[in-house]
């Protein structure tokens, strides 16, 4: 038998994708190890505070402004594809708000927008949150804002943040098929996440994230109005509900969810990812899906 030549290349790509590093932030690798002995002899060499006489000048570069962001697609406009690289993950020392203040202006900036459209030009514009910088772009909603149901997801993965759309991965197809079971599809539901950027390797957002994220999803419920809330996983269902009960034990009743303006029902069910993981969960997600399209039949 034959082996294929050992390739380090690949196997260090492989490694990178395994620890989930599959996205390129930059054209050119960044070797950070330098960049801190650079920055700790430029801090020994600083004259102390006592010899300081006029503020010091910044370097160039930290001047500059921040390059800008590449704006999601209006509603409407054909799915884009193309990856822009994204702001280098030093732009992150730009958000200077402390959490709470990020939270407090997440809370106002939300409430000031009267629609769906100038909600998602506000969290264009949103700076408190630090995933913005390393995601490639806002992850906002896909599918009917006027549909009487709302499915909310996590945070998006590779695929929506290439696309800037959610659930359009692996885990997105079987939530269309998981739909599609009970009649409906992407012009009979509307689709958002709780975090609309994707966090840098699909890692698990912090409370912090979510914290300061929260006030806009509540308010993109609150304006897309939907007759029932289906809460996609655990992360969702807890961020929405106000809960810390785990998913195995909210899934599959309907609770109250107060959106503001009035009360809907809500209901938990696995997330998509979880299924293709653990498909013996599918039985109970099949009976949850029945629950929302008995609940849509009365709504
Ligand atoms: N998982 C989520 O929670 N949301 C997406 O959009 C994709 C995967």
């Amino acid at each position: 038998m034959t082996h294929p030549a050992p390739d380090p290349w690949r196997d260090i790509l492989a490694f990178h994708l395994e620890a989930g590093v599959d996205v390129a932030l930059d054209e050119a690798p960044v070797d950070r190890f330098a960049q801190s002995a650079a920055d700790a002899a430029r801090a020994r060499a600083a004259p102390s505070p006592a010899q300081i006489s006029a503020p010091a000048q910044k370097p160039a570069a930290a001047q500059e402004p921040a390059p800008p962001r590449n704006l999601a697609a209006p509603a409407g406009a054909p799915r884009v594809t193309r990856h822009e690289p994204a702001t280098p993950p030093a732009a992150a020392a730009l958000i200077t708000q402390p959490p709470d203040a990020a939270v407090m202006t997440a809370r106002e900036a939300a409430r000031g927008a009267a629609s769906l459209d100038e909600l998602r030009a506000i969290m264009e514009g949103f700076e408190g949150c630090a995933l913005k910088r390393t995601a490639s772009r806002l992850v906002f909603a896909d599918g009917n804002p006027a549909a009487k149901v709302m499915f909310v997801g996590e945070a998006p993965g590779r695929e929506e943040d290439q696309q800037g759309l959610p659930f359009v991965g692996r885990s997105g197809r079987l939530l269309d098929l998981m739909m599609a079971a009970i009649g409906l599809d992407r012009t009979r539901a509307y689709i958002a996440n709780v975090i609309p950027w994707r966090p840098p390797g699909n890692r698990t957002p912090t409370p912090q994230e979510t914290a300061v994220c929260l006030p806009f999803i509540t308010r993109q419920i609150e304006l897309a109005n939907p007759d029932i809330l289906v809460c996609l996983g655990g992360p969702s269902a807890q961020a929405l509900l106000a809960t810390s009960e785990g998913i195995t034990k909210l899934r599959g009743r309907f609770l109250p969810y107060e959106t503001g303006s009035r009360s809907i029902r809500a209901i938990a069910t696995f997330h998509p990812a979880y299924l293709l993981r653990t498909p013996i969960g599918k039985r109970l997600a099949w009976r949850d899906m029945l629950a929302v399209e008995a609940a849509l039949g009365g709504a």
